[in-house]
């Protein structure tokens, strides 16, 4: 029977901190069955305590699920010796053995979910899974109705293979202004002509939208991933801010 501090029960099981929990724990709201629970250091079972706060059970997950808005400068990696790394800067106190669920590259911003749930990552990226990954692109040239033909149709990038199709849709101003618009330089700044689109891949080839645009003549200015799996990045989440999923959003992702 795998018994755990019940700090750490309820920390694991999003109820807050370590030290926000202990709070919890001498304001008498943590009941152990019909037990007011006394002291942190308490051990409980992870698989058949009832544990409750304020009267609700509380379920424990040995897996974590969180959304990160990733920030540019920041690299999808547990550890790394001269950048901060993604997990980095989930900042609570937070289980060791979390990942990020692929890559996104240093200058990419948006949705990357972080987890320690090692089967779910592996068929998130699995290429026989083709799960679908959205991107919002600024791009430095003109992207026409015979771009979208040649992404469908599967772009070589000197790979073996060609791409698998890709969804690439050009974003109305309206659409526009909706996603917070960036790039290297503003639009008057650039004398280049920009384009916005929007890009559905179902691979994770290495820096494959950077490489797929350059196959066809243009650049990638600005990168941020919107969706991944079905779940979308929450929009209220500032760069660089994490939230757990919700339940909503983890059976989007297990149920697949
Ligand atoms: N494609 C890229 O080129 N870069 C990313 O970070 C993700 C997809």
């Amino acid at each position: 029977m795998p018994e755990i501090r019940l700090d750490k029960y309820l920390a694991d099981a999003g109820q807050g901190t370590r030290s926000q929990v202990k709070t919890l724990i001498k304001q008498g709201r943590v009941k152990i069955g019909a037990e007011t629970a006394k002291k942190p250091e308490q051990k409980v079972d992870t698989d058949c305590s009832n544990v409750y706060v304020d009267g609700s059970m509380i379920s424990y997950r040995t897996v974590e699920y969180y959304m990160l808005n990733k920030p540019q400068g920041v690299v999808s990696a547990t550890k790394d010796k001269r950048d901060k790394t993604v997990i980095d800067l989930i900042d609570e106190d937070k289980r060791r053995d979390l990942f990020p669920v692929g890559r996104l590259d240093k200058d990419t911003e948006g949705l990357l979910i972080i987890t320690n749930d090692g089967q779910l990552s592996k068929d998130l990226l699995s290429p026989k899974k083709h799960v679908e990954k959205i991107y919002y692109a600024t791009i430095c040239g003109t992207v026409t109705q015979d771009t979208i033909a040649q992404f469908e149709e599967g772009i070589d990038i000197g790979d073996d293979k060609p791409t698998k199709p890709a969804k690439l849709k050009i974003l109305s101003d309206a659409e526009i202004d909706g996603i917070a618009k960036k790039s290297s330089g503003t639009d008057e700044e650039n004398s280049d002509i920009l384009s916005y689109v929007e890009i559905t891949i179902t691979e994770g080839r290495y820096h494959q939208i950077k490489r797929m645009f350059e196959a066809v003549g243009m650049k990638v200015v600005y990168l941020k991933r919107i969706a991944m799996g079905g779940v979308v990045l929450d929009e209220t989440l500032p760069c660089g801010s994490w939230r757990r999923l919700s339940e909503g959003e983890i059976e989007l992702l297990v149920t697949r």
